[in-house]
């Protein structure tokens, strides 16, 4: 689960659940990793109202802004706004671009995690929810579709484990990976909240929680800054 990130200042912090967090430095200072943040039960108990939620709100495929390509994952939200891309660029949206309806609220058990890890003081308005296939990927990209930068961006992995890179907040930056497994908690805040990230694969057959295999990233964001 460390591998690739002993640059990282290991802080072991006793919290009561006794989990740990691996903290960046540098760049990086604001990278928060929290592994097995969640325990198999409340893995179970999110990818349940998870699967609620896209019965209501179903994945559907990205594109590309300009060439319109289609991604590799598969996206859907919830919360107030969601984070689209099609051949008219990236943005945020109330409504599902299939189905013009809002998006569902976004899970209590979703929001808890929000409260525990984003020491911030007002709730996301946007949830993000990204499905991987056994093959699919996410480019280096930048997080910075959101107004305010202030608000940390929380992130949960559920199911197979995958290879995740993170840079700078240059492209060209040089880039470090780690794993994410399923239940752990990534937190980019600070310095490395425009940090340039995204993911190199997924490692199929390393978790047993998504019947079919694949993986699940949630993230959460404050999009608008609080009045
Ligand atoms: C994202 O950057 O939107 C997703 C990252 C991940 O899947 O871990
Ligand atoms: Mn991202």
């Amino acid at each position: 689960m460390l591998d690739g990130i002993l640059h990282l200042l290991i802080d072991h912090l006793k919290s009561p659940g006794d989990s740990f967090f691996v903290t960046g430095s540098g760049p990086h200072s604001g990278l928060r990793l929290c592994p097995g943040y969640l325990d198999r039960s409340n893995q179970e108990a999110m990818v349940a109202a998870l699967c609620d939620v896209m019965r209501e709100a179903p994945i559907y495929t990205p594109r590309m802004p300009k060439s319109g390509k289609p991604m590799s994952v598969r996206m859907t939200n919830c919360g107030a706004l969601g984070w689209v891309t099609d051949e008219r660029g990236y943005r945020y949206q109330p409504l599902h671009p299939d189905t013009g309806h809002a998006w569902a609220p976004i899970p209590d058990i979703v929001l808890a995690a929000w409260q525990t890890l984003a020491s911030y003081p007002h709730p996301p308005e946007a949830c993000l929810i990204n499905v991987y296939g056994p093959d699919a990927r996410m480019g280096l990209h930048q997080d910075r579709d959101e107004i305010d930068f202030a608000a940390p961006v929380v992130s949960l992995s559920l199911g197979d484990t995958c290879l995740f890179r993170i840079g700078g907040h240059k492209r060209s930056d040089p880039t470090r990976s780690l794993k994410l497994a399923s239940g752990d908690a990534l937190v980019l805040g600070g310095e490395a909240r425009l940090a340039f990230h995204g993911v190199d694969r997924i490692m199929p057959g390393t978790s047993t929680l998504l019947p079919e295999g694949g993986r699940i990233n949630v993230t959460l964001r404050r999009v608008t800054r609080p009045s």
